[in-house]
């Protein structure tokens, strides 16, 4: 294989996307507090673009011959991101936190996707990692805005 290396980590991703996605959709249902009319449907937003990331990501891995993780099982087993049982005592601070723990774990890890890629010459993986990034960055960005704090890149 060309990009065996670059495979393992668009798989990480499908993985982490997934999770991320589901981590997204907890917030979206259990928050409560002030600003839930605005965030409850941004939490939305971030679902669909995660989703679209991840089909970009998937797609690319196929298409380089990879194989990528379909179950739910699969997504659980490789993430390393952390799930929690829903509950609704969280302040929205603290689901924001979370999720900015999130984004900033989705940006390493499309950096370490960037090098690789890189690596290994395939143009076309380096250009979605890099998107991929910059979106999850701004998204970094105004969750810790929210917050009151600085992106923190
Ligand atoms: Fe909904």
């Amino acid at each position: 294989m060309v990009y065996e290396k670059t495979q393992i980590v668009l798989n990480q991703a499908v993985a982490d996307l997934s999770k991320a996605a589901s981590i997204v959709h907890q917030t979206h249902w259990y928050m409560r507090g002030s600003g839930f009319f605005y965030l409850h449907p941004k939490m939305d937003e971030l679902m669909d673009e995660l989703n679209e990331t991840l089909d970009i990501v998937s797609e690319r891995l196929i298409t380089i011959g990879g194989a990528p993780y379909s179950t739910l099982k699969e997504f659980d087993e490789h993430s390393k991101l952390v799930e929690e049982v829903g509950s609704y005592d969280k302040s929205m601070t603290e689901r924001l936190e979370k999720l900015a723990d999130v984004y900033a774990y989705l940006s390493d890890l499309f950096q370490e996707g960037l090098e690789i890629s890189d690596e290994e010459g395939d143009n076309p993986s380096n250009g979605i990692f890099s998107d991929a990034q910059d979106a999850v960055q701004k998204t970094l960005w105004m969750l810790q805005a929210e917050i009151g704090r600085p992106s923190g890149l």
